[in-house]
């Protein structure tokens, strides 16, 4: 007797690793499509995927759901987004609207250090509370794992605050999260002008504060990542961060080529980074060299269409490269304040010009890999943990076709299901 039997898919979304891998270049968007398919879980795990007759013949389950021609998909995982924060940035959108622009706003001491403001004058209880909403609606999107940055408290007080708040929503809520210390988001108002000196409290209190805090609960260490950008942190203060992230253990990720092109996509791969993010403004040999490394290539298309700018991640030349891509929201309240990966799915057929195959192994199998959880996440292959979806749809197109609503009918979370 198994858990769970979900049987007469429209379509089963298997989005197969490939040996033990993300789908790289040109296998992105394999599917393995099994139409009228099924898929047995029992403790959480998918136990095996297939035809609904075999499955059917096979298995007695305590629960079955007729998915009636539904399309069933693997969970979608969001690797990059800022989703731990206090107050809003709405003025901000306006005064971009009106022609300034973001750096200009952050230059004058709004944009990220606004909400900066606003963490370190929240508590813990509103910051989990507000970040909890946030959660529900992402869950009911679909999203069934988020990867959660630090990065508006910018002092070692603020951040381990931020990332207490990440480790108890972890506890608390369905959605798996996978947490990120980005220190290095911006310099603080007390640092200004000092960018060095904040580098060397990163380095030498934040990084070891942070790593002891996450062992003190029980945590591996977190990643590290970096706002590598022009007027920000450049390639040599990321390169030292990221080095000395490494050298206690913690795993890699930057914010790179987002407004500028400085080498930090290069760099990741250098330095064996899980994954690179943003990605617009990447030169050629940074793209050239995507294609040889292992890091993954995050595209964060709700970045520039919130900021109503035309330049989106050159997801073809990545592709043709060999590069394997992936797709995040970057929830924040400065940028893109985008919780549905169902959009982003949508935005990156039209704005990168990818197919909807490609969008689907970009949101669930290789953002497993961006996060480092591609071996038990991300895809419908017999071991991995039981996070899949049942469409309100006969097939997985729907999700990129469609944008601005929710196509999806059911969450099922480590073999839970949540109806929405
Ligand atoms: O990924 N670029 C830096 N960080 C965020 C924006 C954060 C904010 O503006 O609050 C991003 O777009
Ligand atoms: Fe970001």
């Amino acid at each position: 007797m198994i858990d769970l039997l979900i049987y007469d898919a429209g379509q089963v979304c298997v989005v197969p690793s490939q040996e033990g891998a993300p789908q790289r270049g040109e296998a992105l968007g394999s599917l393995e499509l099994i139409e009228g398919g099924a898929v047995a879980i029992d403790g959480g795990r998918i136990l095996a995927v297939g035809p609904s007759e075999h499955l059917r013949a096979e298995y007695t389950a305590r629960h079955e759901i007729n998915a009636d021609g539904c399309a069933v998909v693997p969970g979608l995982v969001d690797p990059h987004t800022h989703l731990v924060w206090a107050g809003d940035r709405a003025a901000e959108f306006e005064m971009r609207i009106a022609g300034a622009t973001y750096m200009e706003i952050m230059a004058a001491g709004g944009g990220i250090n606004s909400t900066v403001r606003h963490v370190r004058a929240a508590s813990l209880e509103q910051l989990v509370a507000e970040t909890e909403a946030r959660l529900d609606r992402m869950l009911r999107l679909g999203t069934t794992t988020v990867e959660i940055k630090t990065g508006y408290g910018l002092d070692v007080e603020n951040e381990l605050k931020l990332l207490e708040a990440i480790y108890r929503l972890d506890a608390s809520h369905p959605v798996d999260i996978v947490a990120t210390f980005l220190g290095a988001h911006a310099v603080p108002p007390e640092y200004e002008g000092r960018t060095d000196d904040y580098v060397a409290l990163i380095i030498t209190e934040m990084i070891p504060a942070v790593v002891e805090f996450a062992r003190s609960r029980g945590q591996p260490p977190p990643f590290i990542d970096v706002f590598c950008e022009e007027g920000v942190f450049d390639l040599d203060q990321s390169r030292r961060i990221l080095e000395a992230g490494k050298a206690h253990g913690m795993p890699l990720k930057i914010h790179a080529d987002e407004f500028a092109g400085l080498g930090g996509t290069k760099l990741a791969v250098e330095l064996g980074a899980t994954s690179a993010d943003h990605l617009v403004r990447t030169p050629a040999e940074d793209i050239r060299a995507l294609g040889q490394g292992e890091t993954v290539a995050v595209a964060l298309p709700a970045t520039p269409f919130g900021l109503g700018e035309r330049e989106y991640t050159p997801a073809r030349e990545i592709i043709r490269a060999g590069g394997a891509l992936a797709l995040a929201t970057d929830c924040n309240p400065g940028t893109a304040w985008c919780e549905s990966m169902q959009f982003v799915m949508a935005l990156a057929c039209r704005a990168m010009r990818i197919t909807p195959a490609e969008a689907l192994a970009a949101a669930t199998l290789n953002a497993a890999y961006a996060v480092g959880r591609g071996g038990q996440l991300g895809s419908l292959e017999s071991g991995k943990q039981a996070d899949l979806l049942i469409l309100d749809a006969p097939d997985y197109r729907h999700l990129a076709y469609r944008f601005g609503g929710n196509v999806v009918k059911t969450v099922i979370k480590r073999g839970q299901v949540w109806n929405s």
